[in-house]
């Protein structure tokens, strides 16, 4: 009996899980991303182990690839991938290669999305926006169940908006993206420069280093009480609700569905996005303001959406 695996790949963690049928993660495995300035056949290698861990010597029926990138239209290609080292690759078909069997590709938020509509908080939405909240901002467009893919396969890069002109430099290449204000990334930026204004558990934590900040201390001092990981989460959740109002502004979905790692902060990251939504969104008193939810999936979404890839018979939409 072969094995389906689901595969997410991030800009810090890989994620393969063997998924069964009716969604369930089997086995899962876990691997650290090599970076975004190594040569690429590194990051292959890293979805390749975790594959195989999570699969444990079963014989692979299919691997679908949740990948941080733009990933072509054809669903062969990741053209473009800000925290990932690749530029056209044509991953589809060298995972084919080593692995033997056929394999699904789509960009991360979309995998998450499609898993949510499926099993998760979109499920019976007619029309729902996806925010995936990890290293970056990943989004997705659901219409009807369906994920909206675009002319180049690019749609739902909500992440790349910008919404500071000339502000932080971003992984992109370009300045003041909405992820430079709301993502991992930004809460460690965030709390780097709190810490130096106020005392905080991160300076034990780190020697007084900023540099060591990483986002799980910021989760933890949090949990703690720390006041400035707190601030540097109430920032993230603003930020989040601000580039959410623009959305539903354009869109007027019936949910908005919130994932990725940094989602598992939960109420500390969605509390002060709904106020920054109900704030900011235009004609808030003259209409049912979407719920923000947290994806059910959890930071698991984009895995089990990556298993759903396999098996599908159409070209995506
Ligand atoms: C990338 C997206 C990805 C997101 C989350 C963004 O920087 O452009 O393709 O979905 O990060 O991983
Ligand atoms: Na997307
Ligand atoms: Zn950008």
């Amino acid at each position: 009996e072969g094995v389906v695996v689901g595969v997410d790949i991030g800009g810090t963690k890989v994620l393969a899980g063997v998924v069964d049928d009716a969604g369930r993660v089997v086995r899962t495995a876990l691997r650290t991303t090599p970076g975004r300035r190594v040569v690429t056949s590194r990051v292959e290698d890293a979805l390749v182990e975790a594959i195989l861990e999570a699969a444990d010597s079963a014989p692979l029926e299919g691997v679908g690839v949740a990948a941080a990138g733009f990933v072509d239209s054809a669903g062969e290609r990741v053209m473009f991938a800000p925290h990932l080292p690749w530029q056209g690759e044509p991953l589809k078909g060298l995972l084919e290669g080593r692995l033997g069997c056929p394999v699904g590709l789509d960009n991360d938020a979309n995998c998450a999305a499609r898993a949510e509509a499926r099993y998760g908080a979109a499920r019976g939405a007619t029309s729902a926006l996806m925010v995936t909240m990890g290293t970056g901002i990943g989004g997705a467009v659901l219409l009807d169940g369906r994920v909206v893919r675009g002319a180049n396969g690019m749609a739902g890069e909500f992440g790349h908006m910008q919404v500071v002109p000339d502000g932080q430099p971003c992984e992109c290449g370009r300045r003041g993206c909405w992820e430079q204000y709301s993502s991992g990334n930004a809460l460690v930026r965030n709390a780097r420069a709190l810490m130096t204004e106020q005392p905080s558990v991160l300076g034990d934590m780190t020697d007084g280093n900023p540099d060591r900040v990483t986002g799980p201390m910021v989760t933890s001092a949090a949990e703690q009480g720390d006041l400035v990981a707190r601030r540097a989460f109430a920032s993230i959740g603003d930020w989040l609700g601000i580039g959410v109002a623009n959305l539903v502004a354009a869109l007027d979905p019936e949910v908005v569905v919130i994932g990725g790692g940094v989602s598992a902060a939960g109420e500390r990251l969605l509390d002060p996005a709904r106020d920054a939504l109900r704030r900011t969104l235009v004609g808030a008193a003259h209409r049912r303001v979407p719920d923000l939810l947290a994806a059910e999936l959890g930071p698991r979404a984009g895995m089990i959406g990556g298993a759903l890839l396999v098996g599908e018979a159409q070209p995506r939409r």
